[in-house]
């Protein structure tokens, strides 16, 4: 131990620090946040200013420990949220941090929370060492200007939960590895530059519930395995460039309720079961090539509060059953080449001629009369 190397400090101040040291975090935790804080620049809040004396656990900003060890288990630090520190500096209620995401941090080998959230300005990698945290359970780095890949090794941790790597810079791959996060319940990597294809065994992602995947540069096609994600609720792989055809089998899973697959490359039909599964309840298909007639699968237990097939080239009729479906919220149809008589019932009383705009020739309320 290091505490014979203060025997030139005063004695009242070494008592101190070594009744202080009993519960203080270790040495080494608190040199691995000096390093984190020291590659990092937070100019407005102070945050940093907070990470000073010789226990990090103790009313270091955003630093929590296990209470009997000592050992760091979380770091969090938010730029965007009721964060009180946002509040009360009267500044904007977004913070702004630029630097780097210091390796050191994966020396805190008890983490099992990291958040470094919506400070915009981080740049550089997600340290690769990250994927050797064995306990951790929450990453969360959305909201900063993070480039490179995601960790080839990324599957190692057993007990993610929370990967979270949204609105970055991120490039490469999906690593293959991803489908081994055993524990993984909410996946979001929206908004990077993500190329490649969605890992076609992503269905052995079988606790995820929500997988956001949009506003990248995905190729390839919706893999078939996602069918078999019991408990996904929320599919969004939205503004990409995936092909081919809408698996039918998306029709029938047994818990999602949103699916946004807008702003895509495919082709083929709408399937069937798709359209009429009853626990959709907001369906994206706009900004594709699909192709034929709307399949007229609607029913009394159809609930969209949003249905956008808007910007394909579907033809024919808007399908009859349509009206006898319980709700629908937003209904787009517009920019196709439907033609014929909109139906008429509940679900089209509040429906505005925007919903029906640019198709080749479709009468009948809210447009005009056949
Ligand atoms: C779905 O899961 C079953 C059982 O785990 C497996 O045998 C099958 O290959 C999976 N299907 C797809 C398309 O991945
Ligand atoms: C559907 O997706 C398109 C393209 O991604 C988007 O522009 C549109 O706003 C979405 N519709 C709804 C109702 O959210």
């Amino acid at each position: 131990m290091g505490i014979f190397s203060f025997n030139a400090i005063p004695l009242a101040f070494l008592l101190a620090i070594i009744s202080g040291a009993v519960n203080a975090c270790p040495p080494s935790d608190r040199e691995a946040l000096l390093a984190l804080s020291s590659s990092l620049k937070e100019p407005y809040l102070g945050i940093f200013d907070s990470w000073k004396g010789t226990d990090c656990c103790s009313n270091w900003y955003g630093i929590s420990c296990d209470p009997t060890t000592h050992r760091v288990t979380d770091v969090s630090l938010r730029g965007e949220s009721e964060d009180p520190i946002l509040q009360k500096t009267g500044h904007s209620s977004s913070g702004y941090m630029t630097g780097t995401i210091n390796p050191s941090i994966c020396q805190l080998d008890r983490l099992t929370t990291l958040i470094i959230a919506d400070w915009k300005g981080i740049t550089g990698e997600i340290p690769s060492c990250l994927a050797s945290l064995p306990n951790l359970r929450v990453l969360d780095l959305i909201g900063n200007s993070l480039s490179g890949k995601i960790p080839d090794q990324i599957g190692n941790l057993q007990k993610l939960t929370v990967l979270n790597l949204a609105d970055n810079k991120i490039n490469g791959e999906i690593p293959s590895s991803i489908v081994q996060l055993s524990s993984l319940k909410h996946l979001d990597l929206s908004n990077n530059l993500l190329t490649g294809e969605v890992p076609a065994n992503f269905g052995n992602l079988k606790m995820l519930s929500r997988a956001l995947l949009s506003g990248n540069q995905l190729t390839g096609t919706v893999p078939i395995s996602i069918s078999n994600m019991s408990r996904l609720a929320d599919l969004d792989l939205s503004r990409n460039k995936i092909q081919g055809q809408i698996p039918a089998q998306l029709g029938k899973m047994k818990v999602l309720a949103t699916l946004d697959l807008g702003s895509n490359m495919l082709t083929g039909e709408i399937p069937p079961a798709v359209l009429g599964s009853t626990g959709l309840g907001i369906l994206n298909l706009s900004r594709n090539s699909l192709e034929g007639n709307i399949p007229d699968v609607f029913g009394p237990k159809s609930y969209f509060m949003a249905l956008d097939l808007s910007f394909n080239n579907l033809k024919g009729p808007v399908p009859g059953s349509l009206s006898s479906a319980k709700f629908v919220g937003h209904l787009d149809l517009s920019h196709n080449h439907l033609c014929g008589t909109i139906p008429v019932g509940t679900p089209f009383d509040h429906l505005e001629a925007s919903s029906f705009d640019s198709n080749d020739c479709l009468c009948g309320n809210p447009l005009k009369t056949c």
